[in-house]
């Protein structure tokens, strides 16, 4: 017999000896129901347009985002989470684009909704940025600060249109104080108390949202650093969390994921919703980058980022490789 120290029978390699083998015992299993694909519509458009920051996806026109939307559904992805890219020249002030029944994401949401019915779920960012002259969450006070009750009346008004063409559900990103309580106020009050809210409920000021404002065509020049959290802080997220399930959010969800598995595994650990967490742009294009150099395998590095995120303790992950991944597994 083989001496191996003073444990004779703990082998551990054992169970890693075989393809077989580890599939029979791993603990965690990502599953196409577990991805939810976001996806940008831009108004105006004949072709969709390439995003440069995020190789392999686009800004959809009306029709390709319809078959986006399909293809997700016969792929098995459980939702698509849709972002409206107005025209420039619709943007204003109030982001008035936003609340418009013929805005693009309303527009979209009707579209996607008549394609896919209730075999998908349909989810529409709720946040005024891709509206605004100004690129920022919400509306402006005379200082030029981010009006934090003014732009509650803005967020409820959209629930409503939104909530009217269609989503499912509504996930309100801008990270002002009250928005799910007035969300789903708004949302009783016509009547739509099946429309469920997936709150961004600890959403960091992050570097890795950039790709995304490119995708899409963002006016911001500063930044967004006194609505959304600082990323040195961890209780934050729990208060954050305790404000938004008192205020009737069905649905939580952590933001940027990769870098803060932290928070989401202790999110997770302390609710009894459903835990989203969004992989978002930058960390998408950090791994494509890394790819096309060479330096990475591409396709392996993709499923651990995923495995990493849901063994925090995700339920849900926002994706925007959900298509490809699910279609493989
Ligand atoms: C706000 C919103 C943002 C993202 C999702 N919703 C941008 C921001 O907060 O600056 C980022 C998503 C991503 O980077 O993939 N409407």
């Amino acid at each position: 017999m083989t001496e191996y120290g003073s444990f004779p029978g703990a082998r551990p390699r054992r169970l890693r000896t075989t393809p077989a083998m580890r599939r029979m015992v791993a603990e965690t299993r990502l599953h196409p129901a577990d991805l939810i694909l976001p996806a940008f519509v831009r108004e105006g458009i004949g072709e969709p347009v390439e995003i440069g920051s995020m190789p392999g996806v686009v800004q959809h026109t009306r029709d390709t985002l319809k078959k986006a939307a399909v293809e997700a559904l016969e792929a098995g992805v459980s939702g698509i989470m849709l972002f409206g890219v107005p025209d420039d020249a619709k943007k204003d002030a109030l982001g008035t684009a936003g609340t418009d029944p013929d805005g693009i994401l309303q527009v979209a949401l009707r579209d996607v909704r008549a394609e896919v019915g209730d075999d998908l779920i349909v989810m529409s960012d709720l946040c005024l940025d891709e509206f605004t002259d100004h690129g920022h969450c919400g509306v402006l006070d005379a200082e030029g600060r981010v009006d934090n009750d003014a732009t509650l009346e803005r967020y409820a008004e959209m629930a409503q249109v939104q909530a009217d063409a269609g989503a499912h559900v509504v996930g309100p990103s801008g990270m002002m104080d009250g928005q799910v309580g007035v969300i789903r106020d708004a949302l009783d009050t016509i009547g739509k108390e099946d429309v469920s809210i997936l709150a961004y409920t600890a959403k960091y000021s992050s570097a890795f949202y950039g790709p995304f404002r490119e995708a899409v065509g963002s006016s911001l020049t500063g930044d967004r650093k006194t609505y959304q959290q600082d990323p040195a802080n961890v209780r934050e997220s729990l208060r954050e969390l305790a404000l938004d399930l008192e205020e009737g959010a069905d649905m939580v969800m952590v933001k940027p994921a990769g870098p803060y598995l932290d928070i989401l595994a202790k999110v997770a650990e302390a609710v009894d919703v459903p835990v989203a967490a969004y992989q978002i742009s930058g960390e998408y294009a950090m791994v494509e980058a890394a790819a096309q150099r060479g330096w990475i395998e591409r396709d392996r590095a993709i499923l651990e980022t995923l495995l990493g995120i849901k063994r925090a303790g995700a339920n849900m992950i926002l994706t925007y490789w959900a298509t490809e991944v699910a279609r493989g597994l």
